[in-house]
C-alpha cells in the first residue's frame, strides 16, 4: 500500500472546493460516470472514483485542452468551459469518491488498473 495520496497537503479552502467540485460533478458528470464515480461498463464510461488527484487533474486538463484525442466528444463539450480552478475542484472531488464493494480496494498504483 502506498500512502502517496495522503501526503498531498490540502489547502485551507479544501472544504469549499470539494463542495464546488461536487456540485459540478453532480450536475454534469454523474449521468455518465455514476453517482459514486463507478462508471458504466456496458457503455464504456470509465471508473473515476478514487483515482489519484494529480492523475485526474492531468487527464481533465488534457481533455479540456484537446490533447486527449480519444476523448468522448460530449464530455469535451462540458469540460471545455471549465476554468483551472474548476478543474482543480472537480478533480479533488472525484478523487475523494469511493466505490462501494470490492472495486474500491485501495490501489497499489493508478497505472495498474487499466
Ligand atoms: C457523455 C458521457 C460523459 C460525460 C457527461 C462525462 N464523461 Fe468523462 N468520460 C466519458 C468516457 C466515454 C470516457 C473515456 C474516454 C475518454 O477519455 O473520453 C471518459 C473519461 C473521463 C476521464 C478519464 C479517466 C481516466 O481513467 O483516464 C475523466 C477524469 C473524466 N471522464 C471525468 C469526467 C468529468 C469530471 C465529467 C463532468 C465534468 C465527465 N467526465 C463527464 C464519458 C463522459
Amino acid at each position: 500500500m502506498r500512502p502517496s495520496r495522503r501526503r498531498w497537503k490540502a489547502p485551507a479552502d479544501t472544504e469549499k472546493r470539494l463542495a464546488e467540485g461536487k456540485a459540478l460533478y453532480e450536475k454534469e458528470c454523474l449521468e455518465c460516470h455514476g453517482k459514486n464515480g463507478e462508471g458504466n461498463k456496458e457503455k464504456f464510461y470509465p471508473v473515476i472514483a478514487g483515482q489519484h488527484y494529480k492523475y485526474l487533474l492531468r487527464q481533465m486538463t488534457e481533455i479540456r485542452n484537446g490533447h486527449r484525442r480519444n476523448a468522448n466528444p460530449d464530455m469535451v463539450t462540458i469540460i471545455k468551459k471549465y476554468s483551472d480552478d474548476q478543474l482543480v475542484a472537480i478533480s479533488a472531488y472525484q478523487s475523494s469518491l469511493q466505490m462501494p464493494g470490492a472495486m474500491c480496494k485501495p490501489k497499489a498504483g493508478a497505472a495498474k488498473k487499466k
